[in-house]
C-alpha cells in the first residue's frame, strides 16, 4: 500500500472490472477482479457488484468508478446502453453509502479511458486537440486540449446522415449487421470526417475491443487526422477511474 495507489473500477455492459493502480505510473499492482455485470443492471444491483469487487481487493481507501453515462457532480444523467433507471441517480451517494466511505469518485467510462491514454498511453505528451473514441457496445468520446479534458462530450450520439452514430458504427452494430471490415471502415471514416470538420483534432485515438486487431481495419480508414490505436486497451477504464480518485484530478 502506497499513498498513490487507488482502486479503479470500470463498469461495463458485460463485466465490472477492478484493480489497484499506482496512479503515478499507471501500473496495475494487484490481480484484476472481474465480476459479471448483473442483469438488469439497476443502480442497486451495480452497487452490490461494485461492493463485491472492493471486498475482493480488501480495499479500504478511495475508489474511482466509471459508468457508461454522462456524470455531472456525481449524478448519472443518461442511459444509452445501461438500465433506464440510472438517469437522476446520485451515483456518488449510492456507491458511497454502499461502500461505507466518502472517497468515492464517479466519471464517464470514455473520459476515464481518455485520462489514462493521455497520461500513460497513446496521447502522452501530444499537444493540441486529442480525441479518444472507445468502440464497444456504444461509442464513447473524450476530448483533450493540451492534456486537459473537456468532459462529457458524447460524440457517439452525433447525428450522421440522419442516424445516431453509435447505432451504425459501434462494435455491437458491426456484429449485429454482420458488416465486413471494409464496410464498417467506410462508415467509420464517414463518422470521423464529420467529427473532424467539427473539432479539427490533431490526433484520434481509437480504443475498445477492436483496437486489439488494428491490421484488419486501421489501414482502411480515411481521414485527414492522424489515427492511432489505444495503448492501454481494456485497462484504460480501470486506470482512469483510479486517477479520478486522486483528489483534485476529477473531471
Ligand atoms: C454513452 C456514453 C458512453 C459510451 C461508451 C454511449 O452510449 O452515451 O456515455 O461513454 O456509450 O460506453
Amino acid at each position: 500500500m502506497n499513498d498513490a495507489w487507488r482502486l479503479g473500477i470500470d463498469v461495463g455492459g458485460t463485466g465490472v472490472k477492478g484493480n489497484v493502480v499506482d496512479t503515478t505510473s499507471g501500473e496495475l499492482v494487484a490481480e484484476r477482479v472481474r465480476i459479471e455485470t448483473p442483469h438488469p443492471a439497476t443502480p442497486e444491483a451495480v452497487a452490490d457488484t461494485v461492493a463485491a469487487v472492493v471486498e475482493a481487493h480488501a480495499w479500504e481507501g478511495p475508489v474511482g468508478i466509471t459508468l457508461p453515462s454522462v456524470v455531472k457532480d456525481g449524478i448519472a444523467h443518461t442511459a444509452a446502453n445501461i438500465d433506464p433507471t440510472w438517469p437522476g441517480t446520485d451515483a456518488v451517494t449510492l456507491f458511497g453509502e454502499r461502500l461505507g466511505r466518502r472517497g468515492v469518485h464517479v466519471l464517464n467510462d470514455a473520459d476515464a479511458a481518455g485520462l489514462a491514454e493521455v497520461r500513460f498511453g497513446a496521447g502522452q505528451g501530444v499537444a493540441g486537440v486529442v480525441c479518444l473514441l472507445t468502440i464497444g457496445t456504444g461509442i464513447g468520446s473524450a476530448v483533450f486540449h493540451d492534456g486537459e479534458l473537456l468532459p462529457s462530450t458524447e460524440f457517439g450520439h452525433l447525428q450522421v446522415d440522419g442516424h445516431d452514430a453509435e447505432t451504425r458504427i459501434s462494435a455491437a452494430a458491426r456484429e449485429r449487421e454482420e458488416l465486413s471490415w471494409g464496410k464498417w471502415a467506410k462508415r467509420f471514416s464517414r463518422y470521423l470526417q464529420v467529427l473532424e470538420d467539427l473539432i479539427w483534432p490533431d490526433l484520434f485515438i481509437l480504443g475498445g475491443g477492436v483496437s486489439k486487431k488494428p491490421d484488419k481495419w486501421l489501414p482502411l480508414l480515411e481521414a485527414r487526422t492522424r489515427i492511432v490505436t489505444a495503448k492501454l486497451q481494456n485497462q484504460a477504464g480501470i486506470v482512469g477511474a483510479a486517477m479520478a480518485a486522486v483528489e483534485g484530478t476529477s473531471p
